[in-house]
């Protein structure tokens, strides 16, 4: 309705800093990469320009070597934790020093086709989709150095999904022995038992550390990292995301940028079958560092569906997330809730995202799976209705979690009603 979108337009200029958007007020101050690209989608509804400007200057921020950071230090703040004193990249504008899900390639394809003035939109994308195009080969560069087609994680801040399950076993081989004392912002922003806990953090921020002490060197911290997960949504992002960087390298003219991205994608997308898990009937991570193909029921095997995968493949994610409907009032719910490490209301251990659901229902109408796409977004309406523009919510009761105010929650609710 348009009072949603109205509502949501104003929680999307409440969290705008002109060039940038931060995530939400107090608990993330700063530009974080894929919240900044699936924010564009929303801005692009009313505000075209503005739009461009989201993944401009996040695309400025891109390092040398082709890496885009996950956050951007735009503005001194210090309520969060860790900050540019913790990761010291020695970026002009203080970044971190690891990614995040490659979302900016599938932002640059629906802003263009959406756009009415299509020469002006050319013009900007003709300076993006390069840089784009540079951080996807960086990615497989660098993060696949064996050439599998598919790349490793480094970090569960890289995935997006924090805390997920599915990094469990993969951070128990961090040690936390160490690490120089700190103090967590986070949880001063927002419920504790809606966080991490203390000994993930602890796990976190020895790999940064490590890291440091590699000094953000890309071309060592794979193989240096005891911490290595290849993740099938994180992998089916980037797919999806060299699949529209080739659609608009053709529009653009660009053949020799559009087949290597055709390349990438058409390799990834055929290694995304030795994630499939059988048992569960869905994708699962793979732990690259012990060589174990996971049995974690995450959302991040379902996000997969964003890949384009073979039609018998969607189907069966279909079934899956019908099952997961049982157990829960309101999909997807990021673990499954039969499984005994569920938390409805720990972050990505049990909660329901908007952003998730809106990349799940993406790529399942484009695999024709219409019925459960269009399932997935109503329940994500009714989820706005009930709770508001909230970070992430409890599948089964649908209380708001995590921080308020949340830009991309908004974004995706006027993606979804535009
Ligand atoms: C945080 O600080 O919780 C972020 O998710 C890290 O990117």
């Amino acid at each position: 309705s348009q009072a949603l979108i109205d509502q949501a337009c104003k929680v999307m200029e409440g969290n705008d800093r002109g060039s940038y958007t931060v995530p939400t007020h107090g608990l993330y101050p700063f530009q974080w990469n894929w919240d900044s690209a699936l924010s564009a989608l929303g801005f692009s509804h009313f505000d075209m320009d503005r739009a461009w400007v989201e993944v401009e200057t996040l695309m400025a921020h891109q390092w040398e070597d082709g890496m885009v950071p996950h956050i951007v230090f735009h503005e001194p703040d210090d309520g969060y934790f860790p900050g540019p004193d913790v990761w010291q990249t020695g970026q002009s504008v203080p970044t971190t020093g690891i990614t995040q899900p490659a979302v900016a390639g599938l932002a640059l394809r629906k802003l263009y086709n959406r756009a009415e003035d299509k020469a002006a939109a050319r013009t900007r994308l003709v300076e993006l989709l390069p840089k784009v195009h540079v951080w996807h080969q960086w990615f497989y560069r660098n993060r696949d150095p064996e050439n599998t087609g598919l790349v490793a994680i480094i970090h569960p801040w890289e995935s997006g999904r924090d805390n997920s399950v599915d990094w469990d076993e993969g951070l128990d081989a961090v040690p936390t022995e160490g690490i120089a004392p700190f103090t967590r912002r986070d949880t001063t922003h927002a419920n504790p038992d809606h966080r991490p806990t203390d000994d993930q953090y602890q796990r976190y921020i020895w790999l940064v550390e490590h890291f440091r002490g590699l000094r953000w060197d890309n071309t060592k911290l794979h193989d240096a990292s005891p911490f290595r997960l290849v993740d099938p949504g994180f992998n089916a992002i980037l797919i999806r995301s060299c699949d529209d960087v080739a659609e608009l390298a053709e529009i653009l003219g660009v053949p020799a940028m559009a087949s290597e991205a055709r390349e990438m994608a058409t390799k990834g997308r055929e290694a995304l079958e030795s994630l499939w898990n059988a048992n569960l009937g869905q994708y699962t991570c793979y732990n690259r560092a012990a060589g174990i193909l996971q049995d974690t029921p995450t959302v991040g095997g379902l996000l997969a569906a964003i890949a384009q995968v073979p039609p018998e493949r969607a189907e069966a994610l279909v079934r899956r997330i019908a099952l997961l409907s049982e157990r829960c009032d309101y999909l997807v719910p990021s673990h499954d809730p039969a499984d005994d490490a569920f938390d409805s209301k720990r972050y990505w251990r049990g909660p329901t995202w908007l952003v998730v659901n809106y990349m799940i229902a993406e790529g399942l109408i484009q695999s024709g799976q219409e019925a459960m796409a269009q399932r997935i977004l109503a329940g994500s309406l009714r989820l706005i209705e009930k709770s508001g523009f909230a970070e992430y919510y409890d599948p089964i009761s649908g209380e708001p979690c995590g921080g308020g105010d949340f830009t991309w929650t908004a974004a995706m609710v006027i993606e979804i009603l535009k």
